[in-house]
């Protein structure tokens, strides 16, 4: 059976493209430096992000944590979002591999501004750790997109107190096509980014940081630690390759999605969604009534081929992505709908 799989844009499968690539690339050993399709990827990826290089990490997460551990002393403190990927699904990595604690930004929007970065900053004291880092999201893990403006004096008030500032970018072409801009504009007062190619650009494998290039020396150093190295990457590369020259391009085709969705969603009974929040590939809704089951929801979903995630809290979450099309919406609601009757 073929499913609708709105879990998350990480189901994506790599496109025919991909899996031509893979077969016909030239590889090497690229712990030795020896692989020319990661090498065209690493330089593709800095060239993308404004950065002088990159490195190709397995995940979003190893991207997110080796560039903690390049950035930060054992025992400083790094400031992020309480809501961000790196403090709430990470595991406590930064804690366990970088020997880091944090300090919280915890705003109702989600947004971390100049203001919290001077007020979580840690004065030279000895009973307080040193603060090592400003770790900012964009796109944020909740679908939200951070203006420029509000991003760039983050950066600044980071900068003013010689504290790096990394980006977890792991949706940052999706953040740029929101905010009407190139990715590199987002990336531009930031040390370093991390982004991912398998969410909606459909590659199976991989993630970019990129930095200065004395940032990435010290960083493949702390991949090596993490064990990710890889030999013939390339064959991973080759779709990351094609992830960013052609799948980057096309993902306001699901913005457009999306939008779509959350509408048709609005229209159903007891159903809501933040319109004004509505920015990327992701829609966040609620169901009203009662008798609206999570559980009991997924498993219909499921029994008509639509695989669903449960509620985080009041949320539920859609993710749009290249393999839901924009026929495929009248499905998706005339099944939700028969659900909703199911319960009335
Ligand atoms: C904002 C953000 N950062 C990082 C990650 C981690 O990526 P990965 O699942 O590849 O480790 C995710 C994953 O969904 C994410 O949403």
């Amino acid at each position: 059976m073929k499913y609708l799989d709105l879990r998350s844009d990480t189901v994506t499968m790599p496109t025919p493209d991909m899996r031509r690539a893979m077969m016909e690339c030239d590889v090497g050993d690229d712990v030795y430096g020896d692989d020319p399709t990661v090498k065209r990827l690493e330089a593709m990826a800095a060239e993308a992000m404004g950065k002088e290089a990159a490195l190709f990490v397995i995940s979003g997460t190893m991207g997110n944590q080796v560039s903690i551990m390049t950035h930060t002393q054992y025992g400083n403190e790094i400031i992020a979002g309480a809501q961000s990927h790196i403090v709430r699904h990470e595991c406590g990595a930064a804690a366990r591999l970088s020997g880091v604690s944090y300090a919280l930004a915890d705003n109702s929007d989600t947004f971390i501004y100049a203001e919290d970065v001077r007020r979580l900053y840690r004065e030279q004291n000895i009973h307080f750790p040193n603060t090592g880092l400003l770790c900012l999201e964009n796109a944020l893990c909740n679908g939200d997109v951070v203006p420029l403006d509000i991003l760039y004096a983050a950066c600044d008030a980071a900068h003013e107190l010689n504290i790096p500032v990394h980006l977890d970018g792991a949706r940052v072409f999706n953040a740029a096509i929101a905010l009407g801009c190139e990715a590199k504009d987002i990336t531009a007062r930031c040390d370093s980014v991390s982004f991912c190619i398998s969410k909606g650009l459909c590659a199976p494998v991989g993630a970019l940081i990129c930095g200065s290039g004395a940032f990435i020396e010290k960083a493949r150093g702390m991949r090596k630690i993490v064990g990710g190295g890889a030999r013939q990457a390339g064959v991973l590369a080759a779709c990351g390759i094609l992830a960013i020259d052609v799948m980057a391009k096309r993902l306001k085709a699901d913005h457009d999605n999306a939008r779509l969705l959350a509408e048709k969603l609005c229209a159903l009974p007891d159903i809501s969604v933040d319109m004004d929040k509505q920015k990327i590939n992701m829609v966040f809704w609620k169901a009203a009534n009662p008798k609206f089951s999570s559980g009991d929801f997924c498993k219909f979903m499921l029994v008509r081929g639509i695989k669903v995630s449960g509620s985080r809290g009041e949320a539920y979450r859609f993710a749009v992505h290249n393999d839901i099309k924009r026929v495929e919406i009248d499905t998706i609601i005339g099944h939700m709908s028969d659900y909703i009757q199911s319960i009335a």
